[in-house]
């Protein structure tokens, strides 16, 4: 099954609100060949070569760290979401839009890695998804928290990576790969966003024009 998904990136300034998305498509992996290349007598077989049945099984110990990822995608999707209530909480109106916008983000990436495991006959459990409480006073605070997430999840991509070059298992690689580069994004987006809530420091004023900058209001 392919499956083709319209993967959002950008500046934080664009992403939200229906601004600018620079879309990339995430190619469908590519069909295993089963053309033949010797001329077959009568009956011909069709069953695949088994080098192609080879390629498209997944190691026991990547498909347990990538559902771990599934499980850390939903759990980070939940962290966005009680970070926009938070905000919400705070009167901060269009963080808490960006927070949530954030949150169907993290769910994208779920799906994404869900495919992943289901394409390659291997199947997704949630098991229990955990959830620090979180509360917040301020919104430096909340992209401070942010932030620290997204180390989080970076660092999981990292041994992810690890764990299929240990087991020599190239299907993934465009996929996590894919999310190597998006990590690097997310953390800029939400350092940068720190720097100008350190900028703006006490004034409301330059606090409320931000607010209304990442809920895509201007
Ligand atoms: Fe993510």
């Amino acid at each position: 099954m392919n499956t083709y998904l319209l993967y959002p990136s950008g500046l934080f300034t664009a992403r939200r609100g229906g601004g600018r998305r620079s879309a990339a498509i995430y190619p469908p992996r590519a069909k295993p060949s089963t053309r033949c290349t010797t001329t077959i007598a009568p009956p011909y077989s069709h069953a695949p070569p088994s080098s192609n049945i080879a390629a498209m099984s997944i190691n026991q110990k990547l498909e347990e760290a990538l559902n771990n990822q599934v499980i850390a995608e939903h759990q980070a999707a939940l962290v966005y979401t009680q970070l926009a209530y938070e905000l919400d909480r705070l009167s901060l109106t269009g963080m808490s839009a960006w927070m949530f916008a954030q949150a169907d983000e993290e769910r994208e990436h779920a799906q994404r890695f869900a495919d992943h495991l289901i394409d390659r006959d291997s199947r997704v459990n949630l098991k229990t998804i955990e959830l620090p409480e979180i509360k917040i006073e301020s919104a430096l605070e909340a992209f401070e928290l942010s932030l620290a997430h997204e180390k989080k999840v970076s660092a999981m991509i990292r041994d992810l990576v690890r764990v299929a070059e240990e087991v020599k298992d190239i299907d993934s690689r465009p996929l996590l790969d894919s999310f190597l580069s998006e990590q690097v994004e997310e953390e800029a987006t939400v350092g940068e966003i720190i720097d100008r809530l350190k900028m703006v420091g006490a004034d409301g004023s330059g606090l409320l024009r931000l607010d209304a900058q990442l809920g895509g209001r201007e």
